[in-house]
């Protein structure tokens, strides 16, 4: 695979993501639910975290049918946890992925229980029935989901954010804070691709697409700081200059812009040098996917 593969092999599988996010996101939940859930989730959104749970999964030769539910359940956590960081208790947004936010579409009440359903179809979506995926994948992916979504991870991450509105925050601390908002559920999606792998993978493997999974995480809330001050509303799809208005404090408030991206290019050459320690071979996605998170324009 070469480099101008790349669009071929991500068109491949948005694709295949796409399709089973429109079939599995129900159209009849009760009383307009479904609506605000399937306008959380589908057309929109650069699909980041499945495209790393596929490319993760491919890397180990994982079980094709866990990966796909696995990258569908990560991006319904992801889209949740839009909804929710845009009400107006947190960052009230008004715009996200060209569109005016769910709570704006369809209420405040709507847009909590289309969160909190999304949350559960995630775990529904590790859990089928029958033998289509072995139990003890189903349990290990859910172990890796919940701890990335819940008080060690996304949302514990995002209660510190809330805490830190008008803050000057150390270092040390602002990156705790993205790593567990952002970078927690961008390190499950690699986790949770390679957990798709049968047998289990040696040790030093899994250490090495871990380090990946935090060096990108960390570097795409980097980057999210970044793209809030450089770009503009048109190009993010939500409201640009978001951070200073709220006096949240971010990478660029803390160091500077430059300074700011001399961090994420340190991070990305960090996400490569943990593949090239993977002692895989078919790393190619893996590799374009960490270019990408940093050379991003929206
Ligand atoms: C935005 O994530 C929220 C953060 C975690 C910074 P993305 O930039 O991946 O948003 P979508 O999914 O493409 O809309
Ligand atoms: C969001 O961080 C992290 C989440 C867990 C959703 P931000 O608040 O910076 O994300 P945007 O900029 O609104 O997408
Ligand atoms: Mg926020
Ligand atoms: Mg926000
Ligand atoms: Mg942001």
């Amino acid at each position: 695979m070469n480099a101008r593969d790349f669009p071929t092999w991500s068109d491949r599988l948005l694709t295949r993501v796409e399709q089973a996010l429109v079939d599995w996101v129900p159209v009849d939940a009760p009383a307009g639910l479904g609506e605000a859930m399937r306008y959380a989730v589908l057309d929109g959104g650069k699909r980041l975290r499945p495209l790393l749970v596929l490319a993760a999964a491919e890397a180990v030769q994982g079980h094709a049918a866990a990966a796909l539910r696995a990258a569908c359940a990560v991006e319904l956590i992801h889209a949740y946890s839009l909804v929710h960081d845009d009400m107006p208790c947190m960052d009230n947004d008004v715009l996200r992925r060209g569109k005016p936010t769910v709570h704006v579409r369809f209420g405040q009440a709507q847009a909590l229980l289309a969160g909190d359903a999304l949350q559960a179809l995630a775990f529904e979506l590790l859990t089928p029935e029958g033998d289509e995926v072995p139990a003890s994948m189903q349990a290990a992916l859910c172990g890796l989901l919940a701890r990335a979504a819940g008080a060690t991870g996304m949302a514990g991450g995002q209660a510190i954010d809330l805490d830190s509105v008008g803050r000057v925050l150390t270092e040390a601390q602002l990156q705790a804070m993205h790593r567990l908002k952002t970078g927690a559920l961008l390190q499950a999606a690699v986790h949770m691709g390679a957990a798709c792998a049968t047998p289990a993978l040696p040790a030093h493997t899994r250490a090495a697409l871990d380090q990946y999974g935090a060096a990108l995480g960390l570097a795409f809330q980097v980057v999210d700081d970044i793209l809030d001050v450089t770009a503009d509303s048109a190009q993010l799809g939500k409201t640009a200059g978001k951070d200073a208005a709220a006096d949240k404090p971010t990478y660029v408030s803390l160091l500077g812009l430059t300074q700011a991206q001399a961090l994420a290019a340190q991070l990305h050459t960090q996400a490569h040098q943990a593949l090239d320690a993977s002692g895989l071979t078919a790393l190619a996605p893996l590799r374009w996917l960490a270019d990408r998170v940093v050379k991003r324009e929206n």
